[in-house]
């Protein structure tokens, strides 16, 4: 068996950093290695060490990057993959034109197939090796997304979305059909290889009663899977909401009276919350998503991290693509960085690559797999060059420490910092990837 030797700068998080000077939070090693075999990491540390560890390995010499664990991306939209920069709307009107729209063409397994790929290569460019995301209704759309995964041999969660009521009737299941085809799906792939199952309640507008109740029926009988959902990104939905359930206490309560919350539920946003709200919050031990590039994009609002963090709650991150306006999550750090700002929180770069590596990983309770490079676990890699542009060089001129230099990537990175990126092992830059067909030029309409 082969094994692969890494050479780089090697930073790893071992607990969230309680300050800038924590540095016992993380293992930084400037002439580090990680040796890979099997898809595993099985050494990390000084490279002269690692590489005594095994003379025959193939080395890979990424200096003066940093090796770093793959991004973990906790609410995402697979079916809106060409939903993203669509314009002018807020979130009923932006769902009501360009997305449920979009998302009936999933009814294609083909073209489910096609954006799979494509959803992938982008996830892998950007640096995201683990995501959290959201299929379209379509049954078929779950297996394409799970299908593609396993090929790329990639640790990825979703499901199926549940939506029975206000959207087109082309994206509507029942609740019967919503629960047999979520229920199949959770047989055919969770805990298969890499992947795992999230019941997926699309939000409370689309769903009745009946509906909530048979996805409350399923976390009951399958504990393990996760649960997403969204809750409270908009005045209009959350008024909406409540005039479709008057007896609820609030809008969280609607999820809560179906036995929907718990520490492997993600809800997406999570911004305008009432007292209620976020007491129940942090007795279920749910994870609110903060979708920084969509919560400005769709005018949202702005999410309250330290007032949540100090109720105990854990926030997780994420992009929201298609109303997330980027891959990124270093472009998502970015605009997470100004929001925290406009409310006079902060957020230090160490704190922000925590978050997008080990903190969302131990948010979905998967921190013995994912999101550190320790010893043991999946070799998924990111190899991030801090100088990938003429500007970011400039500014790296006079970078003095780690914390600029990750403050450099966290404002200015994106897709072009990613250097590489590794998915249990293996180069996703050598992977033959099918992407999707490239359309001819299209005529395009002046209005
Ligand atoms: N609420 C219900 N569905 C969606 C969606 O697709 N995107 C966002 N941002 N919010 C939603
Ligand atoms: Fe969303």
């Amino acid at each position: 068996m082969t094994k692969t030797l890494l050479r780089g700068r090697v930073l790893s998080f071992r607990s969230e950093p309680a300050g800038p000077d924590d540095a016992d939070a993380y293992l930084y090693i400037e002439d580090g290695a990680l040796l890979v075999a099997d898809g595993l990491i099985e050494g990390v540390g000084e490279f002269p060490t690692v590489a005594a560890q095994a003379p025959d390995a193939v080395l890979i010499d990424h200096r003066p990057h940093l090796l770093m664990p793959g991004f973990i991306d906790t609410h995402i939209h697979f079916p809106q993959v060409q939903v993203i920069a669509s314009w002018g709307a807020q979130l009923l009107d932006w769902l009501n034109t360009y997305t449920f729209p979009e998302e009936t063409r999933f009814a294609d397994p083909d073209h489910a197939r096609a954006m799979a790929c494509a959803f992938y290569d982008q996830l892998t460019a950007h640096g995201t090796t683990t995501a959290l995301a959201f299929c379209s209704v379509h049954r078929s759309s779950a297996d394409a997304f799970f299908e593609e995964a396993e090929r790329r041999n990639m640790a990825m969660i979703g499901g199926k979305v549940m939506m029975d009521r206000n959207a087109p009737e082309a994206l509507l299941d029942t609740a019967q059909t919503g629960y047999d085809d979520s229920k199949a799906l959770i047989d055919a792939w969770h805990g298969k290889g890499r992947a795992r199952y999230a019941i997926t309640p699309r939000f409370a507008i689309t769903s009745t009663p009946e509906q909530l109740d048979m996805a409350g029926a399923l976390v009951a009988e399958y504990p393990d899977c996760f649960v997403q959902t969204h809750l409270s990104e908009n005045r209009d939905e959350i008024a909406f909401t409540k005039s479709l359930y008057p007896k609820a206490r609030d809008y969280l309560d609607v999820y809560q009276n179906h036995g929907l919350l718990g520490p492997r539920t993600f809800l997406g946003h999570s911004i305008h919350l009432e007292p209620r709200e976020i007491d129940a919050l942090a007795e279920t031990g749910a994870h609110p998503a903060f979708c920084p590039t969509s919560n400005l994009y769709l005018g949202s609002g702005l999410f309250d991290d330290a007032g949540l963090r100090d109720r105990g709650i854990s926030n997780s991150i994420a992009t929201d693509v298609g109303a997330g306006t980027s891959y990124s999550m270093l472009q998502t750090l970015n605009e997470a960085y100004k929001i925290l700002q406009l409310q006079g929180q902060i957020l230090h770069p160490l704190r922000a690559f925590h978050w997008i590596t080990r903190g969302n990983a131990a948010a979905l309770g998967m921190q013995d797999r994912i999101g550190t490079l320790e010893v043991g676990t999946d070799a998924d890699i990111v190899v991030l060059d801090s100088r990938a542009t003429g500007a970011m060089a400039l500014r790296m001129e006079r970078a003095e420490t780690l914390a600029e230099e990750l403050f450099v990537l966290q404002i200015m990175g994106d897709d072009r910092s990613i250097a590489e990126t590794y998915v249990a092992g293996v180069a996703q830059s050598n992977v033959s990837q099918i992407r999707a067909p490239e359309n001819a030029i299209p005529r395009l309409a002046l209005a």
